[in-house]
């Protein structure tokens, strides 16, 4: 839970704890006594984006120094970052007075600014104590926000929260065990979330999905004691709808690799395997209190992957929803199969875009290393809006290619395409392979989290775990989305 945020027009009376943000080469304008500032400079604090120090002042009160970075090229994506180093350091305090807002302002939107600072404190704040026996929460629990501002600064707030919040959600999916997060157990959650923020919800149990002939999904599962689920999220927006968007998640909840089995080290870290599903769920969840003008869907294929004595098998040929035939000559490239029958009904409601989030591939995190998700598709537009957002949230995503001339590396002796490539572009093949279950006509990006989805270094707002990326991008990219058209990349 976020902490709590009010407005304060001056320094309350009696502050306990408080920030002082400086942009760099500017620490004569931050207020210092003199006292502070001799010894920051004892320290080297010069300002910079990513320095803190907890710094007693005179009469006790506990003074959180954040550096901002230089003011020219100051962004809100700086600002969260400042604004989550401020929560941790003050997280056993449990009123804080920040400034970051009004100092912020000067430089960016306010509103922009106060939205950037809640989601910084929410996200930093964030614990997950489900399994420890003795639990030690940050005590931060309200953040007087200086400088007024009024109503909008208010929303702004509220706004920024709700956000943090919902990557949060995303946060304790991926970070709860698989063998508690079961497909069941994630519709279960799914369905709580809906009914809680007003969206339309359908589950599919195995009946229907069968019924479905989500043949990917099916073949997945084959292996599984534990039941699949399709999960679909609708939210509305209550006014005129400036077009209508489709996000798919990829949410295996476990990955052994199946018959193609991992190996104990490969396997410690694949209960996060269903980060494009927490993603796309979380996003929905914010999208609710939002109310932006776009209609959105999540479509959320679930299952986990495992070896059970009936499972699909190397060599298997699966046909899914669209009738396209797919041979599995290895069963850990699972992701692919169940996602396909996923785009292939996000098609089936004629959205105008689409975008789908999955812990695809190790080739992705091989090309861009742990921090920065592979964007493929069929429209630049698309990618384009999506990598503006990306950039606003401080989510990295990088295009990557689909060449028409690498299809072949899939081409399958007996069945329309086989589920792996070559030894090389893993990455690319496997979105190669998702672009066959998509409709021409509709704009559609393939986002590969495997790298970011997760991490075991903290960073800023990013805690160790689950990391909730792409909840934010999701939100920010269909609050500014414009329809458009599809231009093969
Ligand atoms: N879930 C994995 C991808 C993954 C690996 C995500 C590491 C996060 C960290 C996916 O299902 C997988 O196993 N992919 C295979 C594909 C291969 C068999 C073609 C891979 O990347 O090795
Ligand atoms: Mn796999
Ligand atoms: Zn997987």
């Amino acid at each position: 839970m976020s902490p709590t945020f009010n407005l304060a027009t001056r320094l309350p009376r009696t502050v306990k704890a408080l920030d002082v943000p400086a942009f760099s080469g500017a620490l004569d304008d931050a207020g210092f006594d003199d006292a502070t500032r001799a010894w920051l400079d004892r320290r080297g604090f010069e300002g910079n984006l990513g320095q803190w120090h907890a710094v007693p002042r005179a009469d006790g009160v506990l003074q959180v120094v954040v550096g901002l970075g230089s003011a020219d090229d100051f962004t809100s994506a700086k600002l969260r970052r400042a604004a989550a180093l401020v929560a941790k350091a003050a997280s056993k305090e449990k009123v804080l007075v920040t400034q970051l807002v009004d100092v912020a302002a000067t430089r960016i939107d306010p509103s922009d600014a106060a939205q950037a600072v809640a989601e910084g404190f929410t996200l930093a704040l964030y614990h997950f104590s489900d399994y420890k026996s003795r639990s030690t929460s940050p005590q931060l629990g309200r953040v007087s926000v200086l400088g007024g501002g009024g109503a909008t600064t208010r929303a702004a707030l509220v706004k920024g929260a709700a956000i943090g919040d919902a990557v949060c959600t995303a946060r304790d999916l991926v970070n709860t065990p698989g063998g508690d997060l079961t497909p069941v157990e994630l519709a279960r959650r799914a369905r709580a979330l809906a009914r809680k923020h007003g969206l339309q919800v359908r589950i599919m149990d195995q009946k229907a999905i069968r019924e479905a002939k989500l043949g990917g999904l099916l073949g997945v599962n084959r292996g599984s004691e534990q039941a699949p689920r399709f999960i679909k999220l609708t939210y509305k927006p209550e006014g005129r709808s400036r077009g209508k968007v489709a996000l798919v998640g990829k949410g295996i909840t476990f990955d052994s690799g199946g018959l193609s089995i991992k190996t104990g080290q490969g396997m410690m870290t694949m209960k996060t395997d269903m980060a494009g599903a927490a993603a796309v769920i979380g996003a929905m969840e914010a999208i609710a209190q939002v109310g932006p003008p776009v209609e959105v869907t999540a479509y959320v294929a679930a299952t986990d992957n495992m070896t059970g004595g009936d499972a699909t098998r190397p060599g298997d040929v699966l046909t899914l929803r669209n009738g396209k035939t797919i041979e599995v000559l290895n069963t850990d490239a699972e992701g692919r199969l169940i996602l396909a029958d996923a785009l292939c009904l996000a098609s089936e409601d004629k959205p105008d875009a689409i975008v789908d989030l999955a812990t695809l591939t190790g080739a992705c995190m091989v090309a861009l290393g742990p921090r920065i998700a592979g964007a493929m598709g069929n429209s630049e537009g698309w990618i384009g809006q999506l990598q503006t957002a990306a950039e606003r949230t401080g989510e990295r995503i990088w295009p990557l290619p689909l060449p028409d001339d690498y299809r072949k590396m899939v081409d399958s002796t007996i069945a329309d395409m086989k589920n792996i490539g070559g030894p090389h572009g893993g990455a690319l093949t496997a979105g190669i392979i998702l672009s066959e279950f998509v409709d021409e006509g509709i704009a559609w990006v393939h986002l590969d989290i495997a790298g970011p989805s997760s991490t075991d270094a903290e960073d800023g707002e990013t805690l160790k775990g689950g990391t909730g990326f792409g909840v934010r991008l999701l939100v920010d990219a269909i609050e500014q989305f414009s329809p458009l058209s599809v231009t093969k990349s």
